[in-house]
């Protein structure tokens, strides 16, 4: 792991650590509750794609920490409401209980709901400050995040419980649900840095390809992972009867097309106008990952 994507996830933490200290009165709880879930120990990996995206065209990471964490928040908002007993009904997330398994279910929600909602703020802030760029940068990161983009991949998931669903349901599931948000990480990040329309445009098919690629892996952790270090339960969609890439095509297959989306990936990172050496080992990293 090279020392930049260490010292931006460090930066990342820090940041997210102290961000919702010291508010609140009667709602403290709220605060509390999605604290909670943004610092039992993600592992960060959008806002480390924003800011190493960032940083191939710009130094000042710093300056752009706000959007960086608001995706982290959507991100984490997504998970909290994926765990619930309607959705996924999972137990444990990032090593720990899962958020309505400490705080309830309703906190859980509300706590979904607020980062939801301090995401927006935060971006939105940032726009103030920064002008033309970050507004449409925002606007993508919303647009990901909705009916379109995440939702869109957790609604087709959850009303295919119990389903044969086909391969392109499948795909847009996954592209969806997890790609979207990945996806919008890498460009969002290029947009905001004025990168070159060619760069984006590449910085884009390897989101996409990235973001496949991530959720075939956790479909594959699902099955094979060990649970002391996924900090989940595995099992989760054969107990909840979901179609996912095993399901449909096995396990030999899904590991060859992680494989082949990897070389893919770092194929495309050749033809950028910079290079971009920790996005490739971001990349290698996440074919590896064991969590
Ligand atoms: C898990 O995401 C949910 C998916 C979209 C596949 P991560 O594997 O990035 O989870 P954290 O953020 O490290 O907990
Ligand atoms: C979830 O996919 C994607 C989200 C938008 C949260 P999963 O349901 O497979 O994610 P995990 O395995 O619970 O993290
Ligand atoms: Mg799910
Ligand atoms: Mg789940
Ligand atoms: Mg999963």
């Amino acid at each position: 792991m090279s020392n930049k994507i260490e010292i931006y996830r460090d930066y990342i933490n820090k940041y997210l650590n102290l961000y919702f200290d010291n508010k609140g009165s009667y709602n403290r709880v709220i605060y509390d509750s999605a604290s909670y879930s943004l610092n039992i120990g993600g592992k960060r990996v959008r806002p480390i794609l924003f800011l190493l995206t960032y940083g191939l065209y710009k130094d000042n990471y710093r300056d752009v920490i706000e959007m960086a964490s608001a995706i982290e928040m959507i991100h984490t908002y997504s998970l909290i409401h994926d765990d619930l007993p309607s959705m996924d009904n999972d137990d444990l997330r990032r090593g720990m209980p899962t958020n309505h398994k400490k705080f309830g279910e309703s906190i859980a929600i509300l706590a979904g709901d607020m980062l939801l909602n301090e995401a927006m703020s935060l971006l939105i802030q940032f726009s103030i400050k920064h002008g033309e760029k970050a507004l449409i940068a925002s606007r993508e990161i919303a647009e990901a995040a909705g009916p379109e983009g995440m939702i869109g991949g957790q609604v087709v998931d959850i009303i295919n419980e119990d389903k044969l669903i086909s391969k392109e349901e499948l795909l847009y599931m996954h592209n969806k649900k997890t790609g979207e948000l990945i996806r919008i990480s890498i460009v969002a990040a290029a947009i905001l840095a004025n990168a070159p329309k060619k760069d984006i445009e590449i910085l884009n098919d390897f989101g996409l390809k990235l973001g496949l690629a991530f959720q075939i892996k956790d479909d594959i952790l699902d099955i094979v992972g060990d649970v002391s270090k996924l900090g989940k339960n595995t099992k989760s969609d054969e107990s909840n009867n979901k179609s996912n890439f095993i399901s449909l095509f096995g396990l030999e297959y899904c590991e060859r097309e992680c494989i082949n989306l990897t070389k893919e990936c770092i194929d495309l990172l050749k033809g950028l106008s910079v290079e971009a050496i920790e996005l490739e080992e971001i990349t290698l990293d996440l074919l590896n990952r064991e969590f």
